[in-house]
């Protein structure tokens, strides 16, 4: 893990996650980008999405990647998140079988039971990795999938910017973040007795400048990432 302080170009003050996500949950879904993580899942193509019975989405938050899973099949779903404020909206969604409070690396869900973990825009608030891939592996049954989509490290260092939301506008604030290099991953994952079966990366392109006109800067620069691995 590389302390975020070394590339932090922002200053922002900085909360933990209980607290940013809870306070940024008004606006969450209007600010975050299905460019950066739906746009991955949909380019995916070792997931036989609608032949998973049973799948358990950790950081699940207030339901968008589980809303997502339901809609390309995944018959059964449970959820996780430290955040309680994001799990009421999750359960008014009606999509998971089962929501727990917990952190990720809590054992909190039985081990061995789901075809699929799913891990979308959480990594880079876990200080260590390795209890996280530690915890899907005891998930996921022999031959089951864990997709796991990330803030891309490269980009959170080269524009020194954390996962932030506005407070009020005009004064930003930052989630506690790390960054995890690509290969701390598969150290961590592979540790953890899972292989890598399918990587992609998303480029900043027209379609994100059109959003963010000032990542022009950025053009070219890869901002998250997916990363498939399998459970032998
Ligand atoms: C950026 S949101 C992503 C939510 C959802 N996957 C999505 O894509 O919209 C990150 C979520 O991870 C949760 N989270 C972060 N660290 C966690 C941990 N150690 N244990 C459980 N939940 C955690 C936060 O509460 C938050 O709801």
């Amino acid at each position: 893990m590389l302390e975020f302080a070394h590339f932090d170009r922002r200053r922002y003050p900085t909360v933990s996650v209980r607290e940013g996500y809870r306070e940024w949950l008004p606006s969450y879904e209007t600010t975050v980008e299905d460019e950066m993580d739906l746009v991955l899942l949909d380019a995916l193509e070792s997931v036989p999405w609608a032949a998973v019975e049973r799948a358990a989405d950790l950081g699940c938050g207030t339901g968008r990647t589980g809303a997502w899973l339901r809609a390309r099949g995944v018959a059964r779903l449970d959820g996780l998140d430290m955040t309680p404020e994001r799990l009421a909206i999750a359960r008014r969604r009606e999509i998971y079988d089962r929501l727990v409070e917990a952190d990720i690396a809590s054992g909190a869900l039985e081990g061995g039971l789901y075809d699929l973990v799913t891990t979308c825009l959480v990594d880079e608030h876990l200080r260590d990795l390795r209890p996280l891939y530690r915890e899907v592996s005891r998930l996921i049954r022999p031959g089951g999938r864990h997709v796991l989509i990330g803030y891309h490290p490269h980009f959170i260092m080269t524009a020194g910017m954390p996962t932030h939301f506005d407070r009020s506008p005009g004064e930003a604030v930052a989630i506690e973040t790390y960054v995890h290099l690509l290969g701390d991953h598969v150290t961590a994952a592979r540790a953890a007795g899972l292989s890598l079966i399918e990587m992609r990366e998303r480029l900043v392109d027209d379609r994100w400048i059109v959003l963010k006109p000032r990542w022009e800067q950025y053009r070219h620069h890869p901002v998250s990432f997916a990363m498939v691995w399998q459970k032998a």
